[in-house]
């Protein structure tokens, strides 16, 4: 799928709100400024998340637990050890929460075999190309609409 500029990626990112569901993982795999915390701000907006979505960079976990369902937004860039993925938290999540993870690889090994993976890459002219692993659970519901 082409996404071509900032704009048409919130658009995705508000879509794929609509399909999301308690329990989701989406893994956003890409290079650096690839357009994955972009696709996150539209998902948050289109779950009626109003205000900023700080990159997590460096907090690495982000959490807006007032949106139905609550989605966690991390970011593994920072990880240097997978082992610190476990003083994240993140089992905490559980069943009812979306966890939204940039930089899935940093995780050393598939933390997350159920995910949604999704992968941006940048095109010459600047769109970027999004393409998916879509897993059983998001059979019916890929490509959202
Ligand atoms: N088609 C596009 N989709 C998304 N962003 C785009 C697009 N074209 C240009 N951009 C620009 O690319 C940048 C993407 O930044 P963003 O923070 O979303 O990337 P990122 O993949 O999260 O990077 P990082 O790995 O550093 O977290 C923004 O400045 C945005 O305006
Ligand atoms: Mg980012």
């Amino acid at each position: 799928m082409r996404i071509k500029d900032e704009k048409a990626m919130l658009a995705f990112g508000r879509k794929l709100a609509g399909a999301i569901r308690p329990g989701d993982v989406v893994t956003l795999s890409g290079p650096l400024s690839a357009g994955k915390t972009t696709l996150v701000r539209g998902l948050l907006a289109g779950l009626g998340h109003r205000g900023e979505v700080p990159s997590p960079s460096f907090a690495l976990v982000q959490p807006y637990d007032m949106l139905r369902p609550p989605v966690w937004h991390v970011d593994l860039y920072r990880i240097e050890d997978p082992a610190e993925l476990d003083e994240l938290g993140l089992d905490d999540v559980g069943g009812e929460g979306v966890l939204v993870v940039e930089w899935p690889e940093h995780s050393g090994h598939r933390a997350w075999p159920q995910a949604l993976a999704l992968s941006l890459e940048v095109l010459d002219d600047g769109a970027r190309a999004l393409t998916a692993r879509v897993p059983a659970a998001w059979e019916g519901r890929w490509p959202p609409r």
